[in-house]
């Protein structure tokens, strides 16, 4: 994994200084506010270009008016649309976390962007939570060793990352005022970590602030976060920008190392870091030496861009290669959750009629989401990668078998011009009148006469994003438009239908779950995620994902809300402290529906021969590993840390340590595992996922 070279920061910030020297009051303010929805102003007289921000994780954004949430409409903003983050997360694999920040960037920089304002890097404390799909995971070790490589694969073309939401941004619902008290353990421990190796190991050039209060503060203008946490205490010379609407007072946000304020209104001049910091700077309240900090650090950044000196890369996008790496993530990502019947793979020459069931199998999800919404260039469904897999020697039958309630399709684009009205964000309860719910039994009726008769029947559903969407979280893990009903029908007319469920956050499935003897998990997983998907049903992929967050049986089973508060009401109290996801219901033994970490494959993998090894401060856990099954594959091994003697403020294990090793059938190899952190007093344990522990040593 290629790295930029790192610049002489000292050097840098000279340069930066003699040239911010050379500005006038008027030419830096212009610098530290949007005059566009996604760009600062430039100084043209001095070479210094305007900054060009763009959205989001999945891929870029389409060109929005310069002072409108109107999309321009041009043919030649459509990109390659990645998997979400969690589905990279579900692949456990750094190299292709790496490939994706390099399309990411490379797509960014041949938009012409500066800024990409990606990764996502919040945990994920409550299923419920709208963005989840764009976060990686409830873990901070696997999120940050995740997010590091993209960063770097982003900032090898000149672009910068921008790490968000910092911080604890966990939730939608009353996102721009609700104030999130955690204890500082928990901070450190669970919600720090990504964004510290993030902007330390990752050197992301910029981060983003969040929209909620942490401690009684805004965190993008929050002396505790930004001054103390990330400038002082993380020695970080990036630039920060706020979220967009999230800065509410001039002389706070002057005050705190907030670098950019954006926002989502047309009245630029009127923002708090624009004319009102003019003023007092003119007036003498606020000092103008922290306008030309800020000034200082957003010209290192265009430096390190080399945006002022005609030495940048050229980027590109809609690269073909760039497809393939969305497809090789994607086929990673797929997570085989239950296999009891050995019925997957499917046989595709035995399969001369299928049933394909449920409106996810050919629902397009990238204009989707909110901010993360994509113009994909196109984007391979369930059934048309189905289709292309089987290629023409099936007879495939498609019926949708439900249907939504709301619009579904289509995000609406402008959304954002009222994004900062109602808290932000709000708890999405599901609605549908007894017209909906008529045409829903006639679609189920359907479907359910159909698959008695055929043989060969694949159900997918799921979520779309009217649920994972940022602006609301979910109020419960339930399907969607009666998808629990449908299953349940459905299985009992045909039992060896295979179930599939694509969406960002796991969802409820007790009612049928016994029932069904296959289930396999997609998320939205990008422009190739359809063929990925049909891939492994018909196994020319093995499926080697694994669940990068828990699949509680109900939202209550997770912490969030069977200790702490979600979503709270003006103040959100996070009293779970550290015990999130797994930690909680390993230590409290609430078992899950399927648990962190796990993901099946269609062979088999031993594990033998543990061995510590201590040197330089390193600690190396190594075993070996042999495909025992008749196909190659891959598997991710896990090391999770438990203390011999736990306090209760310890979860019973934490993971700290992984690698994706790929193995032909019959084939034996030595996995070597750095492991973070000290082992003293610790047993080893080391999985196939948290709760299938196959050996344990100790120091
Ligand atoms: C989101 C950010 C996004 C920004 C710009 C906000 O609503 O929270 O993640 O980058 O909008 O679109």
């Amino acid at each position: 994994m290629e790295q930029r070279e790192k610049v002489n920061v000292q050097e840098l910030k000279d340069r930066a200084e003699a040239l911010m020297k050379k500005l006038t009051l008027e030419e830096k303010i212009s610098m530290v506010h949007g005059a566009q929805l996604f760009q600062t102003a430039g100084v043209e007289r001095l070479g210094i270009p305007p900054l060009k921000m763009s959205d989001g994780p999945m891929g870029v954004r389409q060109e929005f008016q310069p002072s409108g949430w109107q999309v321009v409409g041009l043919s030649d903003d459509y990109v390659s649309y990645l998997p979400c983050n969690s589905a990279l997360a579900a692949t456990w694999n750094r190299e292709l976390a790496y490939e994706t920040g390099s399309v990411l960037g490379a797509e960014a920089r041949g938009r012409g962007k500066d800024v990409i304002l990606g990764p996502g890097v919040n945990i994920k404390r409550s299923p419920l939570c709208g963005r989840n799909f764009e976060y990686f995971s409830e873990d901070p070790y696997l999120t940050k060793e995740l997010a590091v490589p993209l960063i770097h694969g982003v900032q090898n073309w000149d672009v910068a990352a921008c790490v968000k939401h910092f911080a604890v941004n966990n939730q939608e619902t009353e996102r721009l005022w609700v104030d999130v008290e955690v204890d500082e353990k928990a901070l450190r421990e669970i919600y720090f970590p990504a964004f510290y190796d993030a902007v330390t190991k990752g050197d992301s050039y910029s981060i983003m602030g969040a929209y909620n209060l942490l401690k009684g503060e805004h965190c993008c203008q929050s002396q505790y976060l930004l001054n103390d946490i990330l400038r002082k205490e993380w020695g970080y010379e990036g630039m920060i920008v706020s979220d967009w609407g999230a800065v509410h007072d001039t002389t706070l946000a002057a005050n705190s190392q907030l670098d950019i304020e954006m926002s989502v209104t047309d009245n630029f001049n009127e923002y708090f870091m624009a004319d009102p910091l003019k003023e007092k700077i003119q007036s003498g309240e606020i000092k103008e030496e922290v306008l030309d900090e800020k000034v200082v650090y957003i010209l290192m950044m265009m430096m390190k861009l080399h945006m002022l000196d005609g030495e940048r890369k050229a980027g590109k996008y809609n690269a073909p290669e760039h497809r393939e790496k969305a497809l090789n993530t994607a086929r990673e990502s797929i997570v085989l959750l239950k296999n009891d019947a050995k019925r997957l793979p499917l046989d595709a020459k035995e399969m001369k009629k299928v049933l394909v069931i449920g409106d996810n199998a050919e629902r397009t999800h990238a204009n989707g989401g909110g901010s993360a919404e994509i113009k994909a260039l196109y984007e391979v469904t369930p059934l048309l990668g189905i289709k292309m897999v089987l290629g023409g020697n099936s007879d495939v039958r498609f019926v949708q078998g439900y249907c939504c309630d709301e619009k579904g399709e289509n995000s609406d684009t402008n959304w954002q011009e009222t994004s900062l009205e109602d808290g932000g964000g709000k708890t999405k309860h599901s609605i549908a009148d007894q017209k909906m719910l008529n045409k829903r039994a006639k679609l189920r009726k359907e479907a359910v006469e159909l698959a008695s008769e055929y043989e060969h029947v694949i159900f997918i559903g799921g979520l779309n994003h009217e649920q994972d969407s940022e602006g609301n979280d979910r109020a419960d893990m339930k399907l969607p438009y009666e998808q629990d009903l449908l299953i349940q029908e459905l299985l009992k007319v045909n039992p060896k239908m295979v179930v599939v469920l694509t969406g960002g956050s796991p969802v409820e499935m007790e009612s049928w779950i016994d029932a069904a003897d296959t289930v396999v998990w997609g998320w939205y997983g990008g422009m190739e995620g359809g063929r990925a998907l049909a891939e492994v049903l018909f196994g020319k992929v093995n499926p080697s994902g694994k669940l990068p967050e828990t699949f509680y049986k109900k939202h209550t089973d997770c912490s969030a809300h069977a200790i702490g508060e979600f979503p709270g009401g003006k103040t959100v109290r996070y009293k779970e402290g550290v015990f999130v996801g797994y930690r909680y219901n390993d230590t409290f033994e609430v078992e899950p529906q399927f648990c962190f970490g796990h993901g099946l494959s269609y062979t088999q993998f031993t594990y033998t021969n543990p061995t510590v090894e201590q040197k330089d401060g390193v600690t190396k856990v190594k075993c070996e590993v042999t495909n025992i099954g008749a196909m190659d594959g891959k598997e991710i091994v896990q090391v999770y840390l438990a203390p011999k003697n736990r306090t209760k403020e310890e979860p019973v294990q934490q993971l700290k340590g992984f690698e994706k090793i790929e193995l032909k059938s019959g084939e034996t190899k030595t996995v070597e595992i750095s492991v973070e952190g000290d082992i003293q007093e610790m047993e080893i344990r080391i999985g196939a996922s948290s709760r299938d522990i196959r050996l344990t040593v100790s120091a």
